[in-house]
């Protein structure tokens, strides 16, 4: 490592810092994407619940517009907040409001139609400096394409973002495959009940993995468990 000028590159420091955020997945993967329908996950989210599957699969075969999910929980202000009317239609959506308008957080996981990069283009900071996923979202909300999904209360929505909601996630994942035995999120496990891959090539997934216990999971799924 040098610095720029042993290196003899010039550095323009009239340039501004791009604005970041989770809007900014729009910009930096815009060549990738172009105008392709696209779903966004955050990497600290953790779901959990036996209607995830279906409510995925639906929100993928809507051609139109964005599906965006909801959850319920204690503290709404620190999320995006979602309110609803009677027809179960999304009549507002607030990032980080100071007086949510419902306990309806708004999760980490959506699904844009063809437009979300056009769309991220038009955005502005937010007084936070950031290129918001909420303002994406209402794009779609004033396109009257919104869609919203609420998760019920079978579900597990969890935010693996500090070091105390990493630990809630992993006791959670840990008393439930404890007691049924069950893996939860194996990728490996998911491929092999969908018939993407064939027992052979699951036993083969799990010994490249070793000898731990989650590749002992792998081979007796293998074997017929
Ligand atoms: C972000 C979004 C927010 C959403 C949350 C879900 O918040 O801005 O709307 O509810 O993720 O995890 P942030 O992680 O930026 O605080």
């Amino acid at each position: 490592m040098g610095d720029g000028k042993s290196m003899g590159v010039s550095i323009s420091y009239a340039e501004q810092p791009k604005p970041e955020g989770l809007a900014q997945a729009y910009h930096i993967g815009a060549k990738f994407i172009g105008n392709s329908p696209s779903c966004l996950i955050l990497g600290d989210n953790f779901f959990y619940g036996s209607e995830l599957g279906k409510l995925l699969a639906s929100a993928d075969s809507r051609q139109q517009g964005a599906t965006i999910f909801a959850y319920q929980v204690a503290d709404p202000a620190s999320y995006g907040v979602l309110a609803f009317d009677a027809q179960n239609r999304i009549t507002s959506i607030e990032e980080k409001p100071a007086q949510p308008k419902s306990n309806w957080a708004n999760c980490g996981i959506y699904f844009y139609d063809g437009r979300a990069v056009e769309f991220a283009k038009n955005l502005k900071p937010s007084a936070r400096g950031e290129l918001e996923i909420t303002d994406l979202s209402r794009c779609y909300m004033k396109d009257h394409s919104l869609h919203g999904e609420r998760f019920g209360r079978g579900s597990a929505w969890l935010d693996t973002g500090t070091a105390e909601g990493l630990l809630q996630a992993a006791q959670f994942v840990q008393t439930i495959q404890t007691r049924t035995g069950l893996l939860i999120g194996s990728p490996e496990e998911v491929a092999f009940r969908k018939g993407w891959i064939d027992a052979k090539q699951l036993r083969s997934l799990a010994d490249a993995i070793g000898k731990n216990s989650y590749a002992e999971s792998l081979r007796q799924i293998s074997a017929g468990a």
